[in-house]
């Protein structure tokens, strides 16, 4: 299981610090929640502090956008050469030609899927991912609960999966703990995001261990 900390529940007076913490830490990406306060009902961070998080990293990027407009967004963090860039099935009218922009810029493309949306919305993309991402909690917050019912609907992502790009990861996001990790490794998950659980721990090591299974 890879390990993708949200940076979104550092200490933002002393991100410097937080970041280098969950590198040294053992992470595997460095997930940078983006939000544009109208896809979701909060704001996070645009591309000054992005380009700042990128010049202190040591792991790779892994950008979430929550944003309307991607690519606006895309066009503003492609220079810094994240390993990732998901973005929201629910935002976007054309997402293949998202997922060939972010092809031919050399980012990995990944589709978000609200806790709401059937995976089989899409079944006809899967071929030209790397990575899809399960949102199991509604987008805009850290610190919320897991919605269980994203375990049955990981399964049946995999199926399809398995079918039509096995090389495709399953990413889930939200309420993630060494409570449930179990559970989502035996459903078929790949990465996950873990925001409050790994920054609310004493030991940033040992939680990011505790969920690397
Ligand atoms: C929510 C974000 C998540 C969030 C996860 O919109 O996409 O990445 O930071 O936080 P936790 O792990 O606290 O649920
Ligand atoms: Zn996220």
């Amino acid at each position: 299981m890879l390990v993708a900390p949200s940076i979104l529940s550092a200490d933002f007076g002393k991100l410097n610090e937080d970041i280098i913490k969950i590198c040294d830490g053992g992470c595997d990406l460095i997930h940078v929640d983006v939000m544009d306060g109208h896809f979701v009902p909060n704001m996070t961070i645009g591309p000054v502090v992005v380009n700042a998080v990128a010049k202190i990293a040591t792991k790779p990027l892994d950008i979430h956008l929550m944003v309307e407009d991607n690519n606006f967004f895309i066009d503003l963090f492609a220079h810094l050469k994240p390993e990732y860039i998901s973005f929201h099935i629910e935002s976007e009218k054309h997402p293949h030609r998202i997922i060939q922009k972010l092809r031919s810029l050399g980012i990995k493309p990944a589709i978000v899927l609200n806790p709401h949306t059937n995976p089989e919305s899409i079944e006809y993309l899967i071929e030209d991912l790397d990575m899809v991402l399960l949102m199991s909690v509604n987008p805009g917050f850290g610190g919320q609960k897991f919605i269980e019912s994203v375990v049955e609907k990981t399964k049946q992502l995999k199926e399809m999966i398995n079918k039509r790009n096995p090389a495709c990861l399953i990413q889930i996001d939200g309420g993630v703990s060494n409570k449930n990790i179990q559970e989502l490794k035996d459903a078929g998950v790949d990465v996950v995001v873990a925001g409050s659980y790994v920054y609310g721990s004493d030991d940033i090591p040992a939680a990011i261990k505790s969920l690397q299974i």
